[in-house]
This record gives C-alpha cells, structure tokens and sequence, in this order.
C-alpha cells in the first residue's frame, strides 16, 4: 500500500508540472477515494470492557441512521464522540502556550515519539515556543506545510511518505475538509504516524447534515486505522457567543498503533514516584507536573457549564456517574452558577451552592439549586472583609452537611474554586471525616502546595482523572509548560 502511494504521488509530481491538470487531477483522486473509502455502511464501534466497571460503547453508527438524525442530534453525536477518551495517557503533555497555539502531546513512554521524530503541521503555523519545547524533549523537526489553494491530502500525504521518521501530523481544519482528508485516514496505518492532531472548527452558522456526515465518516475512518483518542480539548477561544457551554472547535488527539487499543489497563498503575520528589523539593513545579499526570482512566469526561472559565469537569463512566437522587456541593459561585445550574439540568441534582462574597442572602437560584451566603473553612468563624465592607460566615463541610440533614448521603460531586482557601479546609475536611462520602472532586488549586494534603487525598483514594492548567496564567520554566492555576478534577476510587 505504502509503496503504491508512493508511485502516485510521484505520478502526480509529473503531472503537477502542469498546475491546472494538477488540480484537476487531485480533486478527482481524492473525491474518487473519499468517496467510496469513507462511505462504508457498517457501524463501528469502540467496546470498552473496563473491568467490573461495565461496558460502554461510544460508536459511529451507520450512514443510514445517522441520515436520519437532526442537525441537533448530529451535533450531539459528534460532540459525544470526540469527548470520549479510547485510550489512557498518563502524561498529556502540554508543548508551547497554555492557550490557543500550544498542544498537548502523550509523553508516556508507550506512547511517545522516539527522539528525531518529525512533525508535520497542515494549515497551522507553530510557534517558536512550542518549537523550543519539541526540540529540546524530543529533538523533533517541524514542517509546517501552511495551506496552499491547491495543498490537498495526497500532496500532504507525498511529503509525509518522503519523511523517514516517525511523526505527529497536526491539522488544523473545517468540518467542510473531511471529505478530502478521508482518503488520508484509512491510510494512516500505512504511513509513520505515531501522534495525530486534530484541530476542528466549525461554525454553527455553516452547519449542515451533509458536513456532519463527512465529519463523522471520517472520525470512524481514524477509528478504523487504529488511531485512538486519547485527549480533547474544548478550545475556549472559540466557545459560541450564543450559548457559552458550547465551543466552535475541539481539538481531539490520537495514537496512531494497533497497540494503543485497549491496552491501557496495563498502565494503569499510578506511579507515587512523583509524589516522593515533591517531599524533596516542593516547588510549584513539581506540583504542577504532578496534577498534570493522570492517575485513572474516565472514558467520558463531561463539561457542566461553561466553556471558559466557570465549568467543570466530571467524569461520567458507569461507576462514578451522579446517581439519582444526586447530590452537589459547589463551593465558590463568583455570581456565575453555569456548572450548578448544568448540574440540575442533566443529572438532576439537589444542588447547595455557597459563596460568602456576593451580595446576596440565601435563596433559592432555581427550583434545585440553593444558594447560602457561607464560606467552607477550617473552623466556624466571620471574618470582616473590608473591600466588601461585609462580614464573611464561614462553617466546616462537616457542620455544613449535618445543618443541611445531609449526614448518611453520598456527594456525588463537590466542587471549591475558593481562592486559596482550600489550603485550610482541605485537611480539616479530611480530619473530620467528611470528605469520606465524596465521590468526585472538583478543585481548583491556586498556587498551593501543601504537600501533605496532596498525599492524603491519594491516601484517601482520590485519583486525578482530569486536570486543566488555567491559560491565563503561564509558568514557563525551562521549556517546559505549566500553570500557577490548576483544575483537577478527581475521582473517589473507594466510593461506588
Ligand atoms: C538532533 O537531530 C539532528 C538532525 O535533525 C541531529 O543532527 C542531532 O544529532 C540530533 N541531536 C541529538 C541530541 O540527538
Ligand atoms: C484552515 O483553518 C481554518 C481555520 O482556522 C479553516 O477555516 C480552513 O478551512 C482551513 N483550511 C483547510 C484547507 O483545511
Ligand atoms: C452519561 O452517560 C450516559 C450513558 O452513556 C448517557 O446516557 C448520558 O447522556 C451521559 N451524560 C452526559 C452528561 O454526557
Ligand atoms: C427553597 O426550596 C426548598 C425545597 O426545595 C423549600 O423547602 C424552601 O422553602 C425554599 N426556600 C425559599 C426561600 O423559597
Ligand atoms: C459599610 O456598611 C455599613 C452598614 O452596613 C455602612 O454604615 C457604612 O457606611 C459602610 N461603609 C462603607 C465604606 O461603605
Ligand atoms: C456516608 O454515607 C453512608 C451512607 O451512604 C452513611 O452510612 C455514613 O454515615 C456517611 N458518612 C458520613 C461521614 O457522613
Ligand atoms: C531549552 O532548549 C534549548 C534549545 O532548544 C536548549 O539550548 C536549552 O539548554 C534548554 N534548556 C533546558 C533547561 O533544558
């Protein structure tokens, strides 16, 4: 296969002599192959036997039903596919900015580019940041092919066949593309590709059954050629004016090996080899690395609420799922309660939302969500806050629970996003046993290494299963990438 590609890129290399004929040629090479490549009736689906955790399937199904979905359902089917993770990275390590321009890499060692790979970039020019960083992990060279009118896959394809080395092809395209990539994707196993990134936009003013299609069709062409998800992104940059829980574009990361699939079971054994550096030398560094790293495998991790700042991540795999009657605690409301109100609407949830610091007394948001003007701390106590000019209450999470008649239920998520204040309840939260019935925690970590409170929530059997670096404020350090602000999301591995 790889060797026929070969000839027919030369061939077309001859013929491109003549641009017009070149053109010509191309767009019928590549409608002639998406064609009849992409449009394969049967249904694939990816099969996870997760243990006793159950069986999930997230799969693409056929032509012929997906034909009867609605722009809608399409969206949704898309969107669902594109979150759910096929396979586990430990490291998803993030190269250049914390914002738009920079990509997370896997850089386990099962996974990763051996040194001199090569990457190819299509339609996207990387920054010399993110140049640095490659270099200097992986000795990597960069080809950023830019995007010409007449740059099309089976040219994309000549170079990448011309390159010895094992790559990593970043994309950046419309879901109007597909249909030329196609061609492209079922031949992914022929070709060196060990890392595939794809960077999809589309908008919902161009929406139509048609690109979706395509764009589903295609996603199940990688499936086929083995190249697993093991990452997305909602890019935020791009998250819709009209409705801010959506994103105009994912970015959606693979691993292109037959060896990928479904193997991660063996990997996971998360490693403490981490967490004794840090007894070393505890510095942010360290600590950021280690939320960085995932501990345990979710295939489906869900956004609730918003896109930028504000939504959380949950995880929404068989054992871990908000069960009814479900129960939320999100501490920290900074008057945006998007997560609490996605909360109620997709899990229905009894919420309690607190926050002391706005100006308002307690009430109920909406006919689930309850609002307290309290703070979580390590103790009962009111603080005066003079840029308020107002008095803070603050009360534990154990009073908070047994107030609320909460005492013998399970906390299906607790969220804290309280500005530094974690750094005093967390292990009061610990001590007094309350933490206990939590079943998934949402924490944003400012700036904070206690280093013995991250243990004890290890020890407690909480395990990172998603974490995202605030992209607003960047810690590079000695090319690497970290951030100051940390969202790690963890699961209760003694809970089910
Ligand atoms: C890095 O790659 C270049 C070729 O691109 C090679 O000349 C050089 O020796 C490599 N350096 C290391 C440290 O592997
Ligand atoms: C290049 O990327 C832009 C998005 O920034 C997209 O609109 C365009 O369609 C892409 N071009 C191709 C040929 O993929
Ligand atoms: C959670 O998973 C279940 C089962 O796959 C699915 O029906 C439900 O829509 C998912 N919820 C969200 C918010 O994705
Ligand atoms: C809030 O809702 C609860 C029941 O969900 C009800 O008992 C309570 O009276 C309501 N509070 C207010 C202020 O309406
Ligand atoms: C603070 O609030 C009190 C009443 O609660 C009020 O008398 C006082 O003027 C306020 N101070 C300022 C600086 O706004
Ligand atoms: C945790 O929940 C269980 C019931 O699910 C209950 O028996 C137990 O008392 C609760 N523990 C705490 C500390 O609230
Ligand atoms: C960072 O990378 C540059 C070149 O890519 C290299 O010269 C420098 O030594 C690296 N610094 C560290 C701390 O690794």
């Amino acid at each position: 296969m790889r060797f026929i590609n070969k000839i027919s890129a030369l061939f077309m290399t001859v013929i491109g002599l003549n641009m017009c004929v070149y053109i010509g040629i191309i767009i019928i090479y590549d409608t002639i192959f998406s064609n009849t490549r992409c449009k394969i009736q049967t249904e694939i689906n990816t099969v996870f036997h997760n243990g006793d955790q159950g069986k999930e399937i997230i799969g693409i199904p056929s032509e012929e039903i997906l034909r009867n979905l609605n722009l809608e359902q399409l969206y949704l089917w898309y969107q669902r596919y594109v979150t759910t993770l096929q396979t586990f990275c430990a490291l998803p390590k993030r190269f250049g900015s914390t914002a738009y321009g920079g990509f997370r890499i896997c850089a386990d060692e099962k996974f990763a580019v051996e040194l001199g790979c090569a990457i190819h970039s299509y339609n996207f020019t990387l920054s010399a940041l993110f140049e640095s960083q490659v270099k200097a992990k992986y000795n990597c060279t960069i080809q950023n092919h830019g995007y010409l009118p007449y740059f099309t896959t089976a040219e994309l394809m000549k170079r990448i066949y011309a390159s010895d080395h094992q790559s990593i092809l970043i994309l950046r395209i419309d879901h109007n593309d597909f249909v030329y990539l196609c061609y492209l994707f079922y031949n992914i196993r022929n070709m060196n590709i060990r890392q595939l990134i794809l960077e999809i936009h589309y908008h919902r003013r161009d929406e139509t059954k048609e690109r979706y299609m395509n764009l589903l069709a295609a996603l199940r062409a990688l499936r086929r050629s083995d190249c697993v998800i093991y990452w997305y992104e909602r890019n935020w940059e791009f998250h819709s004016r009209t409705d801010p829980t959506r994103t105009n574009c994912f970015t959606v990361n693979f691993i292109c090996s037959a060896k990928a699939v479904l193997k991660y079971r063996s990997l996971l054994d998360p490693t403490n080899v981490l967490i004794d550096q840090m007894d070393k030398a505890s510095n942010e560094k360290i600590v950021s690395k280690y939320f960085n790293r995932h501990q345990t495998f979710c295939k489906q991790v869900r956004r609730m609420g918003k896109i930028i700042d504000g939504g959380w991540d949950i995880c929404n795999d068989t054992q871990y799922r908000p069960k009814t009657p479900c129960l939320v605690y999100s501490f920290g409301i900074n008057d945006d309660f998007s997560f609490d109100e996605a909360m109620e609407k997709y899990y229905g949830c009894d919420v309690y939302s607190f926050d002391p610091s706005m100006n308002i007394g307690n009430h109920n948001h909406s006919k689930n969500v309850h609002f307290y003007q309290i703070g979580l701390g390590d103790k009962e106590k009111e603080i005066f806050v003079e840029q308020t000019n107002s008095t803070w209450k603050f009360k534990t999470l154990k009073t908070i629970i047994k107030e609320l008649g909460h005492t013998n239920r399970r906390i299906d998520i607790l969220k804290m996003d309280i500005e530094g204040d974690e750094k005093e309840s967390l292990p009061q939260m610990m001590a007094s046993g309350a933490l206990r019935n939590v079943s998934q925690l949402c924490l944003e970590f400012h700036s904070f290494y206690e280093i013995a409170t991250i243990k004890k929530l290890y020890q407690f059997g909480f395990r990172i299963f998603w974490s995202h670096q605030n992209p607003l404020s960047p810690l590079y350090f000695q090319n690497e990438t970290f951030s100051h602000g940390n969202e790690v999301s963890f699961v209760n591995t003694n809970i089910s």
